[in-house]
């Protein structure tokens, strides 16, 4: 790993920073590349924008790690205005959340329990709910969550990440389940010891587990979510996908707003269905940080941002 990609992971787990840096004008506006605001309202914005540009969207309110119960709580009353919201809107939006906001580090039973309510409410509202997978240390407590989730909701994804070295028999094990699966590649700061440390082995291990899930489809997986912003990844995908006869209406392909936009346009062209993820909040700290460290040269749109406004 690069050492600017490592000094920006590092700075996304680091509490000073966490703090001090969002309140420096610069660092404010320089976010503005990777969402539309911080507000649920600047994000419902967007959702119709994209939604008239031919794209489904996942909504996401940044924040992970909560300290307590109560912010648990309140994350999970938020993404219950969410689902609310959306649907008011008839916009075919989902919704994509980490489990250490709602409380993973503290006690997985309200975890659990706030999932479960955010999942009857998706339900009942006809909303597809996505489990973000964070760093390696949260992975077993994941999969038990969403294994027990799954057996009562159909209607419930989880990431996984090809980075890993163990992502193979992850989704070996949650195959009977009839999982949703969103592939990535993962974003956080790994040992070698759990993570390849080589791009080309993580693209590669990409290239097969998507390949393994989409020779599932459907019978032992219901949805895929082909979440990359790697063009030669994308090409790969739909290579193959047409040796397996998948027609695109079967899988999608996710990118981070901001991100990729030319190539969202060229695959929805093409006739593909793309999804896009819109991020906002306040806690945007940690998450822009590992945006930066997927492309470092993302730094340099941060120090241009000090002498543009
Ligand atoms: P890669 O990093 O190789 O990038 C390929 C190309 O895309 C780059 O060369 C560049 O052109 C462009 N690009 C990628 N990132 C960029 C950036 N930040 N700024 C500018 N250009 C960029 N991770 C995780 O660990 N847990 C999760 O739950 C999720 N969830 C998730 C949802 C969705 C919808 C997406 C798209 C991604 C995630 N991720 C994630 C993040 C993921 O793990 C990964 O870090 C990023 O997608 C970047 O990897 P790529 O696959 O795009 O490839």
């Amino acid at each position: 790993m690069g050492l600017t990609k490592n000094i920006l992971l590092w700075a996304s787990a680091n509490r000073w920073m966490k703090e001090h840096l969002p309140r420096y004008r610069f660092v404010r506006h320089a976010v503005t590349r990777f969402m539309p605001g911080e507000t649920l309202q600047s994000a419902l914005e967007a959702v119709v924008g994209l939604q008239k540009e031919g794209f489904s969207t996942v909504l996401t309110y940044l924040g992970e790690n909560v300290t307590t119960l109560d912010e648990a709580k309140a994350v999970r009353d938020h993404y219950l205005a969410v689902l609310d919201a959306v649907h008011k809107g008839a916009h075919p939006t989902e919704i994509s959340l980490k489990l250490t906001q709602l409380g993973l580090d503290l006690d997985p039973a309200p975890t659990r329990a706030y999932m479960e309510e955010i999942l009857e409410a998706a339900h009942a509202l006809g909303k597809f709910v996505w489990i973000d997978i964070e760093s390696s240390s949260y992975v077993d407590r994941t999969l038990e969550i969403y294994s027990t989730l799954r057996k009562r909701y159909p209607h419930v994804g989880l990431c996984l990440q090809s980075y890993l070295y163990r992502t193979g028999d992850d989704v070996a094990s949650l195959l009977p389940l009839q999982p949703s699966i969103r592939l990535v590649k993962g974003a956080y700061r790994e040992p070698e010891s759990v993570a390849y440390p080589k791009k080309e082995d993580v693209d590669r291990n990409y290239i097969t587990l998507a390949e393994r899930l989409m020779t599932e489809l459907p019978s032992r997986i219901m949805k895929i979510g082909i979440a990359t912003h790697d063009k030669s990844i994308t090409g790969h995908i739909k290579t193959i996908a047409r040796r397996l006869g998948i027609s695109p209406d079967r899988f999608e392909f996710q990118m981070l707003y901001g991100i990729g936009r030319q190539a969202q346009r060229q695959l929805a062209q093409e006739g593909y269905h793309v999804r896009v993820l819109i991020s906002y909040g306040s806690a945007w700290f940690p998450w822009y940080m590992r945006r930066l460290a997927e492309r470092p040269a993302n730094v340099w749109f941060v120090a241009k941002s000090l002498f543009v406004r």
